[in-house]
């Protein structure tokens, strides 16, 4: 049997001698943040899916992920390392039930989270991520908003912009919902001295109790940069080991040890190999009139978000 280590060897080796790209979402192990020739948030990935040079791209996260990938790079052979890693909250919605909405709220700007398929962007204005979409909803001129799936960071984003009038759809992260107000008053209550920072994908009772409300890559930044020495981490679990791993002087508490996205944590090393080797991951294909019309919102994600 090979050691971790070994693997990392081969895949390193392969990256070059293949012409391979390894992007990677926070979300994902340490092990596999150590192969990674980028790693982020889903904004990050977008902006970097744009401009990767190698042929070849392997996605370390969800199928949404891969597929913005492929919508920005249509040009690329892009792969998904381990194909059943899906977002349960990205097949929340599905194009008629966006079309219902977008018939019982006429006026209004399609705003979808990047945690949607493919099919759904291509009937949607603008897409957001969690990092970006304060700025991008503060630049769009409409002030009526549909905002689609998550009602928790669309409520959050709402409170933020109070001239605007936002619609929303009953979905959310499974993940993130767990936690509830309870959860953060017995974090509190266990390490006092502790900031408590979350994702904005929690539900509002949580998000209220928070230090800092922000991306994957907006909580690792705010903890690397705060003088505070302990942090109870609203958001999944990867996040408190990578801190762990890049800060070994501060102390990270999981706000719980049910703050863990089981599709997140579906990829290993092994998959990235198979997939470098043709015999593991999936090659994704998406028509190209999907491409076409997914790009114009995702376009002007990047376009709005700077
Ligand atoms: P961000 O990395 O953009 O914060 O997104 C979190 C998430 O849930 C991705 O599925
Ligand atoms: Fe989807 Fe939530 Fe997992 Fe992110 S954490 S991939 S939103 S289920």
């Amino acid at each position: 049997m090979r050691t971790t280590k070994e693997i990392q060897d081969e895949i390193n080796r392969l990256k070059k001698e293949k012409d391979f790209c390894i992007l990677v979402h926070a979300y994902q192990a340490h092990s596999i943040v150590e192969i990674a020739d980028f790693t982020g948030d889903s904004y990050g990935l977008s902006v970097q899916a744009a401009k990767v040079p190698e042929k070849n791209v392997i996605m370390c996260g969800v199928r949404f992920m891969a597929e913005t990938v492929k919508v920005l790079s249509p040009e690329k052979n892009v792969y998904l390392a381990n194909p059943t890693a899906g977002c349960p909250m990205a097949e929340q919605m599905d194009i008629p039930i966006l079309k219902g909405l977008q018939a019982k709220y006429p006026g209004y700007e399609t705003v979808a989270y990047i945690n949607t398929t493919t099919e759904l962007k291509t009937i949607c204005d603008t897409i957001v991520t969690s990092s970006s979409a304060d700025k991008i909803i503060g630049n769009i001129e409409n002030d009526k908003i549909l905002f689609v799936p998550d009602p928790n960071l669309g409520g959050w984003i709402a409170k933020r912009h109070p001239d605007k009038d936002f619609k929303f759809f009953n979905g959310g992260c499974p993940t993130h919902m767990r936690m509830r107000k309870e959860d953060v008053l017995k974090a509190k209550a266990e390490h006092p001295d502790a900031l408590f920072l979350v994702h904005p994908e929690c539900r509002a009772e949580v998000v209220e109790l928070a230090d800092y409300v922000g991306s994957t890559t907006g909580i690792m930044a705010f903890a690397k940069e705060s003088n505070a020495k302990e942090f109870i981490i609203g958001t999944e679990s990867s996040i408190v080991e990578h801190l762990q791993y890049e800060c070994p002087e501060k102390t990270f508490y999981p706000l719980s040890v049910d703050l863990i996205c089981n599709n997140m944590k579906m990829t290993t090393l092994v998959d990235v190999l198979n997939t470098m080797n043709g015999t593991g991951g999936e090659e994704i294909t998406l028509p190209d009139e999907t491409i076409k019309a997914a790009k114009k919102s995702i376009d002007r994600m990047i376009a709005l978000g700077g």
